[in-house]
């Protein structure tokens, strides 16, 4: 990469860190995973490493959290509240030690002392006493100056007010985490994705009043000023927290050695689910204090201190009931309703459990203790059982023999090309028969590859179809915009914002319409080739169950899959009402594609966002020149067309396999 790029790279990561801790400290409401913002803050710590002349004054080397909000007083912190470094693995945790030993300059065999605590994801408060009252209560903020919540924490019940201990410092800033429990964050009807961001907008509340009303606890671990410090070791100042009347963790423990530290983490990591509050990892302090003041700080955080972080991808939580959910082709799929648990900064009370054979294979029953898997924006699901915990009452799933929405036969699919049954059973109804389809279906066409309608999203799709608005793809052509202005959540402009996007959405190509009927096995690609065959609404419109089917094998691309599929779908009369009633609605943008374009031959793939136009603006422009899109990176790919933010295994993939990469402006030159 040239040096422009790279500190383009570098100013846009910062941007977008920027971005997210406003949202994370100042809103609270993250938009990314802690995984995700880690990786990020990462990122751009690794491209300081090597190119610090690039280092700006909004790097998060200078930074520990974000600047207070503005509804709060602000007050400096005597002593900077530290962040945590991250170890992850054995290797990480080794380095980790090794490191502090090179630093102290003692022998490798040297076995430090830890203090082992609990890190509990909540929110870090320091709150200062002088002479046993409580004068003074302050949030983390920057790690400089945090917000004067005093009031708020003072409503915080496990929070001394006063302190009459012979022993009690003078004068000393007590530090610790605020937390909700878990379930006293399920009990409240709530806005937060978590408990942790339940607590900090509890905290953050102008009222103290309404912070009464979420219960909040605070455990305290460290101190910040402290007039005279006697303490010899962190273990030592942890029980004399306990005798001055504050709640300290009771897992917290005195431990030296690797597998003995290995080992407290895979018990406590077992542990975490039958804990009331969420904890993310464990931190190790080097327990002796003359070694922490020797050892000091690197810019943020301690070298005496580090967080080893629990695998961020699964947790452990309680099956309460298992529901059938209908997806848009029919399929049944049991979920697990679970206990919510948090997955790396995600909430989840939902996990697949696939299909009735996997709740047989790994015997998963209802009231049992699970492990949950979350990976990416897929759907958590359950791994395996924790038999050993298995509740009495545990009781068996009994897969239904019906649709539990329209009562029609269930059946097992035959798969034509694995020769096999499908391990997914099906309601057998005709779409629109069946109300949790129907529904599942119209988010489909108003879905992005489709009609694409902004501000008609899956929700309001739901909301609209319960009050009864709609029923039919077509219905949302005749949509009464006077009621749905009155609507709790909408107004005058909302309801002109949508009916303005209904109207752009009318002008369609042919592909997109087929694409959005929802036909099984007809996607994107197929659409198109249908598209492309059949040329015109009118014809499309003509199609029922006397067409001849067998003509579109032809088409390189469409199988007996594909045929029997539309053979069901042209068959149903409501499915031929639909494409009749549409056609009066729609505009249908002639989509025949020419094939002497200068593209003609070229394949391209986007990544990554194009400035002034859209991905799908710009594959159509590439299909309007006679090019083709393709779906993956292989030989056949002539060029890559990378916008901002590009997936960088996409590049890696592409400069192996020696395919072009081409910037948006190379793209614009190729196509002008
Ligand atoms: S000590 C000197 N101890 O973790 C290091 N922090 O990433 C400062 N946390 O802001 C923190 N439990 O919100 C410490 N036993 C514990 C903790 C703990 C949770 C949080 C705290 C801090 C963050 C650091």
């Amino acid at each position: 990469m040239s040096e422009i790029s790279i500190s383009k790279v570098y100013k846009e990561k910062i941007k977008k860190l920027l971005i997210h801790n406003k949202y994370y400290y100042e809103k609270s409401s993250p938009k990314i995973s802690d995984s995700d913002y880690d990786k990020l803050k990462n990122e751009i710590l690794e491209l300081e490493k090597k190119y610090p002349e690039l280092i700006s004054s909004n790097s998060p080397s200078f930074q520990i959290g974000f600047k207070p909000s503005k509804n709060f007083k602000k007050l400096k912190h005597r002593v900077k509240m530290l962040s945590l470094s991250n170890v992850f693995s054995v290797d990480d945790l080794k380095n980790f030690q090794k490191k502090i030993l090179n630093y102290l300059n003692l022998p490798d065999s040297t076995n430090l002392e830890f203090s082992v605590e609990p890190k509990i994801d909540g929110i870090s408060a320091s709150l200062t006493y002088k002479n046993g009252k409580l004068v003074s209560g302050v949030s983390r903020g920057d790690g400089y100056e945090g917000e004067l919540i005093t009031e708020n924490l003072k409503t915080i019940k496990d929070i001394p007010k006063k302190i009459e201990k012979n022993d009690f410092p003078d004068d000393i800033d007590i530090r610790g985490e605020v937390f909700i429990a878990i379930q006293d964050f399920e009990k409240i009807n709530n806005k937060f994705a978590n408990p942790r961001n339940a607590a900090s907008g509890s905290l953050r509340q102008k009222n103290p009043v309404e912070t009464k009303k979420i219960p909040l606890n605070f455990i305290a671990y460290s101190y910040g000023f402290l007039s005279e410090n006697k303490f010899k070791k962190q273990s030592e100042f942890l029980s004399a927290l306990k005798t001055w009347g504050f709640k300290t963790n009771k897992f917290n423990k005195i431990i030296s050695g690797t597998s003995e530290l290995v080992n407290n983490h895979n018990k406590m990591e077992n542990l975490r689910f039958n804990l009331n509050y969420d904890i993310d990892g464990l931190v190790y302090k080097v327990n002796d204090t003359s070694l922490q003041t020797r050892l000091g700080n690197v810019s943020n955080a301690p070298r005496w201190a580090t967080a080893h972080k629990f695998s961020a991808k699964s947790s452990y939580s309680q099956i309460l009931n298992i529901e059938i959910q209908i997806g848009r082709t029919g399929a049944l799929t049991p979920v697990a309703k679970i206990k919510p648990v948090n997955i790396g900064g995600v909430v989840v009370s939902n996990a697949s459990l696939h299909n009735e054979d996997e709740i047989k294979r790994k015997d998963i029953r209802i009231g049992d203790y699970v492990k949950i898997e979350r990976a990416g924006d897929v759907i958590p699901h359950v791994i395996q059982v924790d038999i050993s915990k298995r509740p009495k009452n545990a009781k068996k799933f009994i897969f239904p023999n019906k649709c539990p929405s329209c009562h029609s036969n269930i059946i097992k699919e035959f798969n034509l090309s694995t020769k096999k049954y499908d391990a997914i059973k099906r309601c057998t109804s005709e779409g629109y028969d069946c109300d949790k389809i129907s529904i599942e279906k119209l988010k489909h066409f108003i879905s992005k590859d489709a009609l694409n309608i902004d501000g008609l999203g899956k929700k309001v799709i739901e909301k609209f179809w319960h009050l009864s608005f709609i029923r039919y793809p077509y219905d949302i052509f005749n949509l009464d915009f006077k009621k749905i202005e009155k609507l709790e959540g909408w107004g005058t402009l909302s309801a002109s914002n949508l009916k303005f996007s209904i109207e752009n959405s009318k002008i369609i190509s042919l592909d997109k319409l087929i694409y959005s009927l929802g036909i099984r096995h007809i996607g994107q690609e197929n659409a198109k080739l249908l598209a492309d065959n059949i040329q015109s609404v009118e014809k499309l419109s003509k199609i029922d169950n006397s067409f001849n089917f067998e003509s579109f094998l032809n088409i390189d691309g469409i199988g007996e899959t594909q045929i029997k599929s539309l053979k069901k779908f042209f068959s149903n009369k409501t499915n031929i009402k639909i494409i009749s009633e549409l056609k009066k609605y729609l505009k249908i943008k002639f989509s025949k594609r020419k094939n002497d374009g200068k593209l003609k031959n070229k394949t391209f793939l986007i990544t990554g966002k194009l400035s002034g136009i859209s991905r799908a603006e710009a594959k159509s422009i590439i299909e309007n020149n006679s090019g083709k899109i393709l779906s993956t990176i292989n030989n056949k790919l002539d060029y890559l067309v990378t916008g901002e933010k590009p997936t960088s295994k996409k590049i890696i993939k592409a400069k192996e396999l020696s395919i072009k990469i081409l910037s948006q402006s190379d793209f614009n030159k190729l196509i002008s």
